[in-house]
């Protein structure tokens, strides 16, 4: 077959919905773009090492707080999902796309582990006529640099025999309003005819798509996305270490500001930043900078801060039971929240565990509870919640921290009951009492 009947069948294929597509890495990300492809009619085969996921998704049984369970029981029983941890069926998709992990060593090296193994089982099985798509964070040059000459190894060519693809993923867990199918959609190619066949994929199931000229622009566009929260969420987080030594409110200045109807944006401080995003994705760009002797300042300083805020909650942790004529050691403290951000059960990266370890190696006696999170298993820590928020465990406490604001937690009854309560994230907004201290 030549070169454009392939492109032609493959994206009438695409078209007609007959496609055949693989998800690889059933988390946060692949799940909700296998249950989106599945609801527009495409049979999607999802991948993932572990046997555990690939069963429950296989059975119907959802794990991501973003998909509705009821969405992924229908197209599991429409016969429409099938899983499998082995990249055999690789050779029989048309369309693969690559979902897997893209976390930084403890030195803030990209490790890109995950990603390469998957592109060496793909390769071992590609065929021509297919699509391959990466959407994990990544630098600029991971799809052209280090994928493509895996997959070029058989002897096939990108561009000619097969296609790829760089199309980042911008889901927001917990956002109701934006899900993977209304949120507009980045796609790069390796090649022109990698984009044409890749923007038609991405059109059968999202809404608006934004094609760029090259796949480095695309993993451009997404990192930059990650460090522009970054470098904002540092900014006021400098601020709220700077209100605090001048007894000003953040909160007020922010509120305030924020009032301004254009040229600024709302951004808020809090104990440090968390998830898979944020913390780790500009160090991605920091370390690709740094090959063509760039060093991306606002990068690093943004981390340093962002990553010192756990400590500044800590020593105001101190400041207040200091106040108490109390020390940090012996002093029963119950922090609410280990979840990253509001409202979901994801505790990776969380600047709130940094919190909880800290305060434990000092001494307090600690427990948290978090309505979403019944234990935390990170590093050398693993440590149970409360099951539920009792008001004699909180009048028992000598401070309450509030690190994640959860929606479900009733805030006017925590006060009622609390001796004290630092709110690093003013989850008590509206509520007036002397016993509240915010970050
Ligand atoms: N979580 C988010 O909010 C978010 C948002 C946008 C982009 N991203 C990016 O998307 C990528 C995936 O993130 P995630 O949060 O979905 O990760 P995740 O940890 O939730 O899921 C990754 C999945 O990949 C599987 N996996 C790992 N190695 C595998 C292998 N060799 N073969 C098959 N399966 C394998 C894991 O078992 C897991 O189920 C990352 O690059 C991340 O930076 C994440």
């Amino acid at each position: 077959m030549i070169k454009t009947d392939l492109i032609a069948a493959l994206v009438e294929k695409i078209q007609g919905h007959t496609a055949r597509v693989g998800v690889v890495g059933l988390g946060y990300v692949g799940l909700p773009f296998l249950v989106e492809k599945a609801k527009v009619g495409f049979h999607v085969t999802g991948i993932d090492r572990s046997s555990e996921r690939a069963g429950m998704v296989a059975r119907g049984e959802n794990y991501i707080g973003d998909v509705r369970d009821e969405d992924l029981r229908a197209v599991v029983d429409a016969g429409l999902v099938e899983t499998t941890t082995a990249f055999d069926v690789v050779s029989q998709l048309d369309v693969i796309v690559i979902c897997v992990p893209t976390p930084l060593d403890r030195n803030l090296t990209p490790d890109l582990s995950y990603v390469r193994s998957v592109t060496r089982e793909i390769a071992a099985c590609l065929r021509p006529g297919q699509l391959i798509s990466l959407e994990s964070t990544t630098y600029p040059g991971t799809t052209e640099d280090v994928m493509k000459p895996i997959l070029e190894e058989g002897g096939l060519r990108a561009g000619v025999d097969f296609f790829l693809a760089y199309s980042p993923e911008r889901v927001d867990p917990g956002n109701v309003r934006f899900t993977t199918k209304n949120t507009n959609k980045v796609v790069g190619g390796n090649d022109p005819v990698s984009l044409e066949v890749a923007l038609a994929f991405y059109r059968q199931s999202i809404e608006h798509v934004v094609p760029v000229s090259s796949a480095k622009v695309a993993e451009m566009v997404k990192v930059y996305e990650n460090t522009f929260r970054s470098v904002n969420i540092a900014l006021v987080n400098e601020l709220a270490m700077l209100c605090d030594r001048m007894n000003l409110s953040v909160w007020e200045v922010l509120d305030a500001a924020f009032t301004k109807p254009f040229g600024i944006m709302p951004f808020y401080p809090g104990p440090g930043v968390g998830g898979h995003c944020i913390p780790l994705d500009p160090h991605y760009l920091e370390w690709k900078a740094r090959e063509y002797g760039f060093e991306t300042r606002f990068i690093t300083l943004a981390g340093e801060i962002n990553r010192h805020m756990p400590e500044f909650a800590v020593n105001k942790v101190a400041r207040l039971l200091n106040n108490q004529g109390k020390a940090i050691k012996g002093s029963r403290i119950i922090q609410l929240g280990m979840a990253y951000k509001r409202d979901v059960d994801d505790y990776r990266e969380s600047p709130a565990i940094h919190v909880f370890e800290q305060l434990h190696k000092l001494g307090a006696d600690i427990s948290f509870y978090d309505p979403f999170i019944s234990i935390v298993q990170e590093g050398s820590l693993t440590v149970e919640g409360l099951s539920k928020l009792a008001a004699d465990d909180l009048r028992n406490a000598d401070l309450v921290i509030i690190t994640t604001p959860h929606t479900t937690v009733d805030y006017a009854w925590v006060l009622e009951h609390s001796k004290m309560v630092f709110d690093t994230r003013n989850a008590t907004k509206g509520l007036t009492s002397s016993k509240i201290t915010l970050l």
